[in-house]
């Protein structure tokens, strides 16, 4: 595969988003971007093996039944844009299908080079594929994608796993919106979203008994000690995932567990933290089938098609550029 990658700037960038977020005088955060670089991304690939964490065995499930009717409902011939790839085994069913048809470029967005690699190594045996990837954040390498296109070529894009859920509402439909203008009318997006489910359900989703999920959050503080040479005692900080009614979301946090100071030298920058206080990490916000029609309508889509997992509650929505 060929890979195109931006020399990255991104430690500075990081320290600066380090700053930003643990100098927040209410809620002090960091970015979930930041969750995924190789060690985060190789755990992430464990949680998806959960028996807790049905959300990407749902996905791919959906994926795999009805791949073949994803393929017919789509403007041909059409090449394949993923946002946040990660090991590429749940879009296979998809590509094959489509690969069957015509001859597909992929082109996997990515900013964990790790990730992209995993990807390759596992799609580049499909016959008839050619594979680009891309090491960007998600509309930069969109955009990129969009100007290799072909005329008469139309771009399905791939957005699967419910990362959606990681924005809040409105800035879900901002993204949304965003990608659309990218797109031209015709062109598709097959969105994943996380359904609506309980309470117990959903936290045991996100705080699974053998501490997967709390070692892939907490890694985040092994990042920034390891990139920013700070001195985060990760013994001092627990895991938390917390239901949100008001936003229908699951949220997650980092709690201290005393008092302390943290010095980020690389960052300029030393925090208090008190006993108790949190730092935000992530939300997942969780969707009624209904809310993706409205979601996809006010983005300047229409919603074609909308795929429902028996066993654990999740969509895989067409919409389509309108
Ligand atoms: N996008 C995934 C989700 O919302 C990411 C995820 C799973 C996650 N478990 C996590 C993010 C724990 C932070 C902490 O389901």
């Amino acid at each position: 595969m060929l890979v195109h990658a931006i020399t990255p700037n991104t430690t500075y960038e990081f320290a600066a988003d380090v700053r930003t977020g643990l100098t927040k005088p209410l809620q002090k955060e960091l970015l979930s971007k930041y969750l995924y670089d190789d060690v985060g991304s190789a755990l992430f690939e464990v949680i998806s093996h959960l028996p807790e964490y049905g959300l990407t065995r749902a996905d791919e499930r959906l994926l795999r039944r009805h791949s073949h009717e994803i393929v017919e409902r789509l403007a041909t011939p059409v090449a394949v844009a993923e946002l946040g790839s990660g090991s590429g085994r749940k879009t296979r069913h998809i590509l094959e299908a489509l690969c069957r048809r015509q001859r597909t470029r992929y082109y996997p967005i990515e900013i964990s080079r790790s990730a992209l690699m995993m990807c390759e190594r596992e799609l580049s045996d499909i016959d008839s594929i050619s594979i680009l990837g891309f090491e960007r954040e998600y509309l930069d390498g969109l955009l990129e994608v969009a100007a290799h296109r072909r005329t008469g070529q139309h771009l399905l894009v791939l957005f699967l796993g419910s990362t959606i859920g990681n924005f809040d509402r409105p800035a879900g439909i901002q993204f949304l919106t965003e990608v659309r203008r990218i797109l031209q009318p015709g062109d598709s997006l097959l969105l994943g979203t996380d359904l609506e489910k309980p309470g117990v359900q959903l936290l045991a989703a996100y705080d699974d008994e053998l501490g997967v999920t709390a070692a892939f959050n907490l890694n985040l503080l092994a990042r920034v000690n390891r990139q920013l040479d700070a001195d985060f005692d990760l013994t001092l900080f627990r895991h938390e995932a917390r239901i949100n009614h008001v936003d229908r979301s699951v949220e997650m946090h980092l709690r201290s567990t005393c008092n302390q100071t943290v010095n980020i030298p690389a960052a300029e920058l030393s925090v208090e933290f008190s006993e108790g206080e949190t730092i935000w990490t992530e939300s997942s916000h969780k969707y009624s089938s209904e809310d993706v029609f409205v979601m996809a309508r006010s983005a300047g889509f229409r919603c074609d098609a909308q795929w429902i997992d028996e066993e654990w509650p999740f969509a895989e929505n067409l919409l389509i550029a309108e």
